[in-house]
């Protein structure tokens, strides 16, 4: 019986004499280990004689009891005592003040993108995404340019190993693929992307650019129409007092095909550097689209009929921002892009 309670005196005093957790928990591996005192007092309760058995065997297990309750309570703190300094010798200063984030921006070419399709979201249009990677029949034939057509000479481009895959060059093939998934449900979409070019980098040209394409296709669907939507177009997106100017022109998927101008932003149409004295800058090309590619998309050219246009935006941003060079696009200089 007294090595029990001497037991249980050295124990709460060996416990309370632990400076950590790590303290802590040695000592609970010293008493109740497999072969810990506090186990080994256990298993004596067997070799205990009869009369003595009883009164040894409770004694035993109170003690089992207290040290593992002082056990728990001291770990408690210590472990609380642990939070505290670190949360003392760590203190983050609150009152000082932030490191500022350094904000990005949308790419100047990405703004003016946005600034087009909300414009034609606007206005009915819904945008739609078509392949940059193309095959020769919808970049070209479909869209009325049968091989060796003279036509395909406005589009440098560039192949694939593989036979007929190509990059397109431009996004009216989008058109075909619009007009094969909605066929005969009415039109009124964007197709904005990237196209590619085998060109020569110039100032005014790149191998890789933008455009946007439009198509509307209806029943009723007239030049009117068309005439409206870029005038709406142009005026939002570069002032209400923009004025608009209609040239004929040749594209093999249209019929009547037009070029669209709009008086030069810098002198108002009185002529100056940006318009080549001109005092016309201009904007994209349009028409009506081609019977042969309205039947291409299923659509019966003698009950529908549409209208198409083409842009290329990073020309926009450069009228709208006076960049004179078009490869600033895509040079990375943070010196350009941080102006916008
Ligand atoms: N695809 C033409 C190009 O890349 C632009 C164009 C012109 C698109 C007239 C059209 C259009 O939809 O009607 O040069």
């Amino acid at each position: 019986m007294s090595d029990l309670t001497a037991l249980e005196q050295r124990a709460i005093a060996e416990l309370h004499a632990c400076g950590d957790e790590a303290a802590l928990r040695q000592w609970h591996t010293r008493y109740f280990g497999k072969q810990g005192e506090v186990a080994l007092a256990l298993k004596r309760i067997a070799e205990v004689p009869p009369p003595d058995r009883r009164s040894y065997g409770q004694e035993a297990n109170r003690i089992k009891e207290a040290l593992t309750a002082a056990y728990e309570e001291a770990l408690r703190q210590a472990k609380e005592r642990a939070l505290n300094e670190t949360l003392h010798a760590d203190a983050v200063d609150v009152t000082l003040p932030g490191r500022p984030v350094r904000r990005g921006r949308l790419h100047v070419a990405t703004q003016t993108l946005r600034t087009i399709a909300s414009i034609f979201t606007e206005l009915g249009f819904q945008i739609y995404r078509s392949r940059e990677v193309e095959d020769d029949a919808t970049n070209f034939e479909l869209l009325n340019m049968p091989p060796h057509h003279p036509a395909r000479d406005m589009w440098d481009t560039f192949y694939t190993e593989v036979p007929g895959v190509l990059l397109r060059t431009h996004t009216s093939p989008g058109q075909i693929h619009v007009m094969r998934e909605f066929c005969p449900k009415p039109i009124r979409v964007i197709l904005p992307g990237m196209c590619y070019r085998y060109e020569a980098i110039t100032p005014r040209s790149e191998i890789m650019f933008h455009q946007v394409e439009g198509l509307a296709i209806g029943r009723h669907v007239t030049m009117a129409d068309l005439k409206g939507t870029i005038v709406a177009f142009a005026r939002r997106m570069f002032g209400e007092q923009r004025r608009v100017r209609i040239r004929s022109s040749y594209f093999p998927f249209t019929e009547p095909s037009i070029e669209v101008d709009m008086d030069c932003i810098v002198c108002s149409g009185k002529g100056c550097g940006l318009c080549k004295r001109m005092g016309w800058l201009e904007i994209m090309g349009a028409g009506m689209v081609h019977p042969v590619v309205l039947r291409n998309g299923g659509y019966d050219p003698d009950e529908y009929s549409g209208f198409a246009f083409g842009m290329g935006p990073q020309r926009i941003a450069m009228l709208q921002y006076a960049i004179d060079d078009i490869r600033q696009f895509w040079a990375n200089d943070l010196r350009f892009l941080q102006q916008f």
